[in-house]
């Protein structure tokens, strides 16, 4: 099939285009009502029927009748099951049905065939209706229907982590759509827009500012402003929470004390809670960060997280609140020295001698693993550690230690890990999936949180493909049975299209993704080999050494790894229930990719792969690096076949990222080679043969810099341009055979200045470009580290190349090496 006219498409539709579908395809859907009923007038059911509308008019170029009432004709009809129960009297619904579940059902209503979109509760006929919608767009057939389907837990739940200013912790795709400058946004487009996009996927509770939460957020004046959004996000069923400090009775409250057990302080929640749902009658609750990173708790007054987390559920509970208190709860001051001590051990240290002490409106927010959302970590061990007391599991979508967004890192891979994860608690089948839903021990409630943190860039997430991770999420939260290929083919169908080649070439590299990520940031379970004190980005592998944060990999001249077994190291593992615990205590059974979270093993021990520790950091690194390279080419092969706008904004990532993944595979190499002695046995690691370092090239203005880490640069050294003269130069002669040749540049983009790079064969400029981009740095480094690629020149022995700089403020246009590959 060829594909149809591609129009320019900014990605702002994301998963919901709409678009027209090719004519003969069409035709399978001729048969579809030309009238949408809505029975009832609540908020969400018209918002379902106008959705409705919307999406057969995109798809189907056809414009339904919108209706109140069953016309003397066929027609899709939305209801509850209540509304629909006297038209349809002898039907049989199912009762059984989950809140926001919903039955897709082809009937017959006054002798027409009708299509039924039926739900136990208005949300769930709007998920119904995105479902059909969904089912379209891909090509599916409609005729016949008869599914039902029903979330897999009541919470499904996103937290943004903006702040009051605009700004957004641990964002990478531009302001908040929700505050500036210390306000509610004037204009709540986006943030409606983006309820219909989390509740398209059945999304059902945002908590919209930051967990380390500005104490303002409840005072008096602001509630209003919070009442907008809520107003917005009402037509979709998406219920408006907030992050509260749990010191707010004292700093906003006028009260000398936020003890919680305080009978004042109880009361002073209570007042809060009843000012809020009075203007905000579905409210969904708060969310609670304590004792934690800095943030005031309930240690201040000896008392209990589950103490803290009740004062403020009592409070919510007559209005059917739920309060999320997070047990993402550690000391950051830990001593290093001491091996005994272990962050990983902190959540379930804290929380699980509390089970069964929390209010039942009350949920703990677990992170997916013990340390903090870093490439590979096991399953929390307090999934299993709570059956008394609601839990949720805490996703990262948004990708703080896996690429921030410029990296692609398809997430759903590594969530179905961890949400399939059978924790063998009782000796029964307890995967993490069953526990965090509260399906195990038959919990009030529990569910699924995502940190998203959508911004402003047009596309929400910055990069255009990191939108399958907001779209697993939610899929994830509503059935964790699906497979991360189901999610990969869907999201990309919906997205851009069902060109079979598209499908099929971009959920490969979806699915390739995080461990292609995994393979060239961080080995066998050691964590994100990254700067863990400031960006989170680029590698920085001894940051988490010799300090409080307790995200220590103990890499040593003799090896590197965690011994976190009971016999010998921080006892960690026996948190498992005894089958995982057992699984993780011996160094055998431990599986590979997890060795070195568990571990610490000579850089020759053997793994199960048969290599060595240290053959395999250095051939993983190598691999993943061509294949993130791979991912240019696999993504070239697109042209045409995609718009051409995303086309080149997915292009200019990967190719950023393929150069990105050297730097990482050059860092951690040599980092690990210098602390081991032991030598690369293909002999790749220190040895570039198509390189030239800058600080080998002839300068005239430009002078070589030392950078710290020097792993952080080919040979540690770059070259900045300080001289007065400029530009700076650096120049060198071709010594190669006569050929046609691809140059890469590697150099330095900050973000306090923007350079200007000239680069000359003799007296021909090849190549010109400026570093403009914003990546999270303010000097040479590995998070600054980028590649400017000049494709197909034809060189001579002898040519003079010419690199010219032209520094802007405090970049001073610098510069780390040239490799030159033969075509
Ligand atoms: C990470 C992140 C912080 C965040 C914290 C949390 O440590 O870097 O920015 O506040 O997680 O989840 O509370």
């Amino acid at each position: 099939m060829a594909p149809g006219p591609l129009l320019a498409e900014t990605g702002y539709a994301a998963w919901l285009r709409y678009a027209l579908i090719d004519a003969t395809i069409r035709k399978r859907y001729d048969a579809l009502p030309a009238n949408a009923v809505a029975l009832g007038d609540s908020v969400i059911i018209k918002t379902a029927q106008a959705e409705l509308i919307r999406g057969v008019r995109g798809m189907l170029g056809r414009t339904l009748r919108a209706e109140a009432s069953v016309p003397n004709e066929s027609a899709i009809v939305l209801g509850t099951f209540t509304s629909l129960k006297p038209l349809i009297p002898a039907a049989d619904f199912p009762s059984h049905l989950r809140k926001d579940g919903f039955a897709l059902k082809a009937v017959t209503l006054n002798g027409f065939p009708c299509l039924l979109i039926a739900a136990p509760n208005d949300g769930g006929v709007l998920y119904g209706v995105f479902a059909l919608l969904s089912k379209i767009a891909r090509h599916d057939s409609v005729t016949s229907l008869n599914e039902i389907q029903e979330p897999y837990a009541p919470i499904r739940w996103v937290n943004q982590w903006d702040n009051l200013n605009g700004s957004i912790e641990r964002g990478y795709a531009g302001r908040s759509i929700f505050f500036e400058n210390g306000s509610v946004r004037a204009d709540l487009e986006r943030a409606a827009d983006y309820a219909r996009l989390l509740a398209s996927v059945g999304i059902n509770g945002c908590t919209i500012n930051n967990v380390n939460a500005d104490p303002r957020i409840l005072e008096s004046n602001f509630l209003p402003q919070l009442a907008r959004v809520a107003e917005v996000y009402r037509p979709w069923g998406v219920a408006l929470s907030i992050s509260v400090d749990l010191s707010s009775p004292k700093v906003i409250g006028g009260l000398e004390t936020f003890d919680p057990v305080d009978a004042r302080v109880g009361a002073w929640w209570k007042s809060k809670a009843d000012e809020i749902y009075r203007q905000i009658p579905d409210f969904g609750g708060f969310v609670v960060k304590a004792d934690s990173e800095g943030r005031l708790g309930p240690s201040a007054y000896g008392r209990t997280h589950a103490d803290a987390a009740n004062v403020i559920a009592r409070a919510l509970e007559p209005h059917g609140g739920l309060v999320f208190y997070r047990a993402f709860v550690y000391n950051h001051h830990l001593d290093w020295r001491d091996a005994k001590n272990d962050r990983a051990k902190a959540a379930y240290d804290n929380c699980h001698p509390l089970d069964g002490k929390f209010d039942d409106n009350a949920v703990v927010q677990i992170k997916n693993g013990p340390i903090d959302f870093q490439v590979r970590e096991p399953a929390s061990p307090l999934f299993a550690g709570l059956r008394r007391t609601n839990e949720a599991i805490e996703l990262q979508i948004t990708q703080e230690y896996t690429g921030q967004q410029r990296h692609l890192c398809f997430l759903p891979s590594m969530w179905k890990e961890v949400l399939d994860f059978d924790l063998h608690d009782d000796g029964g089948r307890t995967p993490v999936k069953d526990l965090a839903a509260g399906r195990t021990s038959h919990r009030p409630t529990g569910g699924f949180v995502g940190v998203a943190n959508v911004g402003m860039d047009a596309n929400w997430l910055g990069h255009p493909l990191a939108m399958a991770n907001l779209y697993g999420f939610g899929r994830l939260a509503w059935n964790p049975n699906l497979s991360a290929r189901d999610i990969a083919e869907e999201w990309t169908k919906l997205t851009f299209g069902n060109d079979p080649t598209v499908v099929r070439t971009i959920a490969a590299m979806l699915l390739a993704s995080w461990h292609i990520y995994e393979s060239y940031t961080g080995p066998l379970g050691a964590g994100t080999l990254t700067d863990i004190l400031g960006s989170h980005y680029g590698p920085g592998i001894e940051s988490s050494e010799r300090n409080g944060w307790g995200q220590w990999h103990r890499a040593n001249h003799d090896g590197i790894g965690m011994d976190r077994s009971a016999a010998t190291g921080t006892g960690f593992a026996a948190q498992y229930p005894s089958s995982v615990a057992k699984l993780y205590e011996s160094v055998q059974s431990t599986p590979d990719e997890l060795l070195l979270f568990f571990h610490h093993v000579p850089y020759t021990y053997r793994l199960h792969s048969g290599k060595t520790v240290i053959q395999h950091i250095y051939d993983s690194h190598y691999e993943a690096a061509a294949r993130a390279e791979n991912l240019v080419r696999q993504w070239s092969s697109l042209k045409g076949r995609v718009d051409a706008e995303r086309y080149a904004e997915v292009l200019a990532r990967l190719d950023y990222q393929a150069g990105h993944a050297i730097v990482w595979r050059d860092a951690v190499c040599n980092w690990f080679f210098r602390i081991s002695g032991i030598a690369d046995m293909h002999g790749r690691v220190g040895h570039y043969p198509d390189r030239i370092e800058a600080e080998a090239m002839q300068l005239q203005g430009y002078t070589p810099l030392d950078v710290t880490s020097p792993e952080n640069a080919s040979g540690g050294r770059a070259i900045v341009c300080e001289g007065q003269a400029q530009p700076c130069q650096a120049t060198f002669r071709f010594e190669r055979a006569a050929g046609l040749y691809d140059l890469d540049v590697e150099y330095f983009d900050q973000n306090n200045g923007e350079s200007k790079f000239r680069v000359f064969v003799g007296n021909k400029k090849v190549d010109e470009w400026s570093a403009g981009d914003h990546l999270p740095a303010t000097k040479p480094g590995g998070d600054s580290s980028t590649r400017r690629r000049i494709t197909g020149l034809t060189l001579h022995p002898g040519d003079e190349i010419r690199i010219e700089g032209i520094p802007d403020g405090a970049e001073r246009a610098p510069l780390d090496y040239i490799e030159i590959h033969a075509r």
